[in-house]
């Protein structure tokens, strides 16, 4: 093809500005049978700042298009190709943390979003929120489908009354989330990787040799705490406990679970007491890169709702849930990467951990 045949779009033709500006009306559900829906029939805004109701959410899924884009292409990289396993060629893991530290930046960018909708005062949002339900935030495909993909354990979802969230799609959106539950998970596809990590090569008796200077750490920890002049004897006795009970959970995290799991989390604990050695750059940034995507996604939830409680108070909200009670519920409920922030229960100082057998295997090798 020339150089002269060749379509040269303009700036609005690029980037489809014609469609994407001309979807701020909404749609006229008062002059529709339901069998008319999807209609091109729009109404005007009901009130002046429905506009900035409509951009502020747009903006928001297109953000989520994008954090899906990014994730799914993480999951890829690290080795699980929709349902298939591949393998992760290691100079992709720097590009697996590229791909999670964007998302994160526009996590955080999406989240001050919440402060355009508050420059909103509630008395003209109920102006017209009435003509919005029973839609709501609630029925966001896109969120759904990234919870699925990072990898939010089902089991942990709230529902409200016993009626799944998904009764409230349609079922075009219920199998688009069929689709994303039927691949393999950010988090299931970084077990199955890490849980492949060499420990056994490196440092064999790893879990053994961690939970000694574990041990030893929590019988000063309990010292120091029997030395406390400022604690009651009834205050010891429960520090002691928690102390104990501490210890048994670091045994349970490294050797408590299915093998998969045992291994997933050694490696956990392993990349994080050395992530000063060499080989270990990357994957220690990826761990952090998860534990801030683990942040901002609840940063992301507790933002919203106190938005939505000084917008609403705690009203129900125009999906029929109990409103900021529900969205609470969610913030402190649900964990993705969980087991990640779990590992940091039992870090220890550089000073403390055992010294690796080889303390050259993890450096760069030059050759002569
Ligand atoms: C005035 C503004 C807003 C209010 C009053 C509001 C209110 C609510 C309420 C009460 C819920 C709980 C479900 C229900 O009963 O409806 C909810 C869920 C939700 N909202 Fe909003 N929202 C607002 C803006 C936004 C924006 C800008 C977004 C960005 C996309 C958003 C995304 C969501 C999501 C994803 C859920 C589902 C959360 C979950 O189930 O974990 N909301 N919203």
């Amino acid at each position: 093809m020339s150089e002269q045949d060749r379509f040269s779009p303009s700036y609005g033709a690029y980037l489809r500005l014609g469609t994407l500006l001309s979807a701020q009306a909404p749609p006229d559900f008062d002059k529709l049978k339901a069998d008319d829906r999807p209609s091109t029939r729009t109404r005007e805004h009901a009130h002046h700042d429905e506009m900035l109701f409509i951009v502020v959410h747009q903006v928001f899924e297109l953000w989520f298009k994008l954090i899906l884009h990014e994730l799914g292409h993480a999951r890829d990289l690290l080795g699980h190709v929709g349902k298939e396993r591949a393998h992760v060629a290691e100079e992709d893991v720097p590009n697996v943390v590229a791909a999670i530290s964007r998302v994160n930046e526009v996590f955080r960018i999406a989240t001050e979003g919440f402060r355009a909708m508050e420059t909103m005062n509630p008395t003209s949002f109920l102006a017209f929120r009435d003509l919005l339900i029973p839609s709501s935030g609630f029925q966001s495909t896109q969120f759904r489908e990234l919870e699925i993909l990072a990898g939010l354990p089902e089991d942990l979802r709230v529902d409200f009354e016993g009626v799944p969230y998904e009764s409230k799609l349609s079922p075009t959106e219920r199998s688009i989330l069929e689709h994303r539950r039927s691949e393999v998970s950010l988090k299931d596809a970084l077990f199955d990787w890490l849980s492949r990590t060499p420990i056994d090569r490196i440092f064999p008796d790893f879990s053994d040799a961690f939970l000694t200077s574990f041990h030893v750490y929590v019988d000063e920890q309990v010292a120091h705490q029997e030395a406390n002049p400022n604690l009651a004897d009834s205050q010891r006795r429960a520090a002691r406990v928690r102390f104990e009970e501490q210890l048994a959970d670091a045994r349970r995290y490294l050797t408590g679970g299915d093998d998969t799991q045992n291994r997933a989390h050694q490696a956990f604990l392993f990349i994080a007491s050395y992530r000063a050695e060499p080989l270990l750059g990357w994957p220690s940034a990826l761990v952090d890169a998860l534990i801030e995507f683990e942040q901002g996604f609840r940063i992301f939830r507790f933002r919203h709702a106190r938005m939505v409680e000084r917008m609403i108070g705690t009203r129900t909200g125009s999906g029929g849930s109990p409103g900021v009670v529900y969205l609470d519920r969610t913030t402190t409920r649900y964990r993705i990467f969980g087991d990640l922030l779990e590992a940091r229960n039992f870090l220890l100082a550089s000073d403390r951990v055992p010294p690796l057998p080889d303390d050259k295997l993890l450096h760069f090798r030059f050759e002569e």
